[in-house]
């Protein structure tokens, strides 16, 4: 969703902001602007639309400085417009911020405000936020002041960056619920939501903690703590590498993250069995706690709710635990059953999903362990649970998830491994078989992925549909679900998933000539049910895409494409036919001339509820 950036040094402040907000587009947005110093006044430029319309203003209207603020807004409270877009201003226009989050009592502060004379220029939340520190400020000229107490009157969550024109060379910046990360560069100091924005420029970054504060200037940055005291930053070195924001030759990100999957595979295994014994020493939790947990809830949102089917039925198979997998925008309204004994798991590709991090804090209210499967290192899912495994796909850049996706069911394959070991539900020889199988599917994927022209063709076929449904069963079923979400996602065509067995109790009533079914067909033991299932759809005219498993001749006479996958255990299924379900959700959306990276109206992280 929104995304801020903040440059105070010696080189011309726009070009930084706009490669800035560039690099945060990915995020999804609807308008941006920034707000520049120069000559002891604030040069404001908003644009809805895409970052290149604001660039090409910034440049017509020479827009110069060497500090200033950046932001690409996702409308929550008001439409997109300009007006909305921020950064916005104080009254007399020399205090300007930007803000991502919501600001939860800004009604009734916008009417005290508006009481006490000033004038709103915009329906945003965030506009109170300049309101607050124009109040503060005139009490007390001081930026840090100020802005200290303006938060003092928020409730809700914010990352906010504020300038003022008074104050030359200065940002002050500040966060609840709302990440905000800075470095020093050689050229000056740098503030972003989002690490991506700044790793061009330094790798050493501060991530802040809620209520911290910090003051950007050419020179360098103070910190305090939530108590206003100063503080020594913690510094966190980055080790991606920088091409992470480029194609690397690809015409679009998906494409080019679905291509690093087997190094993901890779990457998230290393160094996880040690001496025939599964090691991860990051779950905080002894083998006496784990081997109490008789209750685990997988909470999650999107695709990564998707990873949490996939876990339920291994750590059930497995381990022998009941595991329920909830939406988190659901579980945080129930009133789960949770006790001392009972693991949550918190899967969020962003680690800061509003529902999941709610979730999280709600489970722990009531005593749960919680556990955290994360991308993003220091991110609040991280920070809020008791344990974290870090999924090592790197940044992930296009909004619908894949590399993550695979990550996120590698890594839950692994606890669902661990929680077996230390149930004594399977022995070590046995333990040590399926984790040199799972390492192998890195190969596996390789090979789907050296020849897709099976994939091609079924999206030619696909492509002019309105409507197409994805079935399977068991591991499928799952799987399925995963499909319907990236085809929709991407190419905004309608699709939805259904268990196989429920065709008969109502989508089959879908069916009719040309219809595209997709069907997860690969070898497991309710493989003779789906043939079932295709026949049924196949009788009714539908066109069948089936995925299926190398070898597999008798599938031929019941699909009209069939995508093969390498042979793999059923519990390793998920990780081989999600791929050519990715792959075809995205030549689909080329095929209709869709923005694979960037689809309409979604964000890569839904940071609001
Ligand atoms: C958004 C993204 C999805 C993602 C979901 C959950 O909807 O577009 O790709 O799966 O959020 O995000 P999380 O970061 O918590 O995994």
């Amino acid at each position: 969703m929104c995304g801020i950036v903040g440059y105070t040094g010696s080189a011309a402040a726009s070009p930084i902001l706009i490669e800035g907000l560039r690099r945060l587009e990915y995020r999804g947005y609807d308008s941006a602007g920034v707000a520049v110093q120069r000559d002891g006044a604030l040069h404001l430029v908003h644009r809805t639309g895409k970052v290149d319309g604001l660039a090409q203003a910034v440049e017509q209207e020479q827009v110069a400085g060497t500090c200033g603020i950046g932001h690409t807004r996702w409308a929550t409270h008001g439409r997109p417009s300009t007006a909305n877009a921020h950064p916005h201003t104080s009254c007399d226009g020399r205090i300007a911020v930007v803000h991502n989050g919501i600001i939860e009592n800004f009604v009734e502060l916008r009417e005290e405000l508006e009481a006490a004379g000033h004038t709103f220029t915009s329906q945003t939340d965030t506009e109170v936020a300049a309101h607050l520190v124009e109040e503060a400020y005139a009490e007390q000229p001081d930026l840090v002041a100020a802005v200290r107490a303006a938060t003092q009157r928020m409730a809700g969550a914010y990352g906010l960056a504020v300038v003022c024109a008074d104050e030359p060379g200065t940002i002050v910046v500040t966060r609840k619920d709302s990440p905000i990360v800075i470095g020093m560069a050689p050229d000056g100091a740098r503030v972003a939501s989002d690490v991506i924005a700044l790793i061009d420029a330094t790798r050493d970054v501060t991530v802040m903690g809620d209520g911290e504060l910090a003051a950007l200037s050419p020179d360098g940055i103070v910190y305090y703590d939530a108590a206003g005291r100063v503080t020594e930053p913690k510094i966190t070195h980055i080790d991606w590498d920088v091409d992470v924001a480029e194609k690397g030759g690809y015409p679009d990100f998906m494409l080019k993250e679905i291509h690093e999957q087997p190094r993901v595979i890779r990457d998230t295994l290393a160094g996880r069995l040690v001496n025939g014994t599964l090691a991860i020493d990051e779950l905080d939790l002894s083998v006496e706690e784990l081997n109490l947990i008789d209750r685990v809830y997988v909470i999650a949102c999107g695709t990564s709710y998707h990873a949490g089917l996939i876990a339920k039925n291994l750590i059930e198979g497995w381990a022998r635990i009941p595991t329920e997998v909830e939406v988190a925008s659901e579980f945080r309204y129930r009133n789960p059953i949770i006790t001392p004994t009972t693991l949550v798991v918190a899967v969020s590709q962003s680690g800061e999903t509003a529902d999941t991090l709610a979730a999280i804090r709600d489970a722990r209210c009531k005593g749960a362990k919680v556990f955290g499967i994360t991308n993003v290192i220091g991110s609040p899912v991280a920070r809020e649970s008791d344990g974290v495994i870090y999924t090592k796909a790197n940044k992930e850049i296009a909004v619908a998830s894949t590399k993550s996706f695979l990550g996120q069911v590698v890594s839950l394959t692994l606890l669902a491994l661990l929680l077996a070991q230390v149930k004594g539900k399977m022995r070590t020889n046995q333990i040590r078989l399926l984790f040199r199988e799972l390492a192998d599917t890195a190969e596996h994927v390789e090979a789907i992925l050296s020849d897709t022209s099976a994939v091609e063709e079924a999206a030619l076929a696909c492509k002019d549909a309105v409507s197409a449904l994805f079935i399977g069963r068991g591991m499928g079923a799952a799987i399925s679900y995963e499909g319907a979400l990236k085809l929709k996602e991407i190419s905004y065509l309608h699709a939805e998933a259904y268990a196989a067995g429920e065709m008969k109790h109502g989508p089959i009533a879908l069916l009719d000539d040309g219809f595209p079914v997709i069907a997860i067909a690969t070898q497991s033991p309710v493989y003779d049910k789906v043939i079932s299932n295709l026949q049924e759809s196949k009788a009714r005219g539908a066109m069948i895409v089936a995925v299926a498993t190398e070898g597999d001749e008798e599938i031929r006479k019941h699909a009209d494409h069939v995508i093969y996958v390498p042979k793999v255990r059923d519990c390793f299924s998920a990780i081989t036919a999600s791929v050519p379900l990715q792959l075809l959700a995205r030549s689909i959306a080329v095929l209709r001339g869709c923005n694979v990276d960037q689809p309409r109206n979604l964000a890569k992280s839904v940071t609001v509820e």
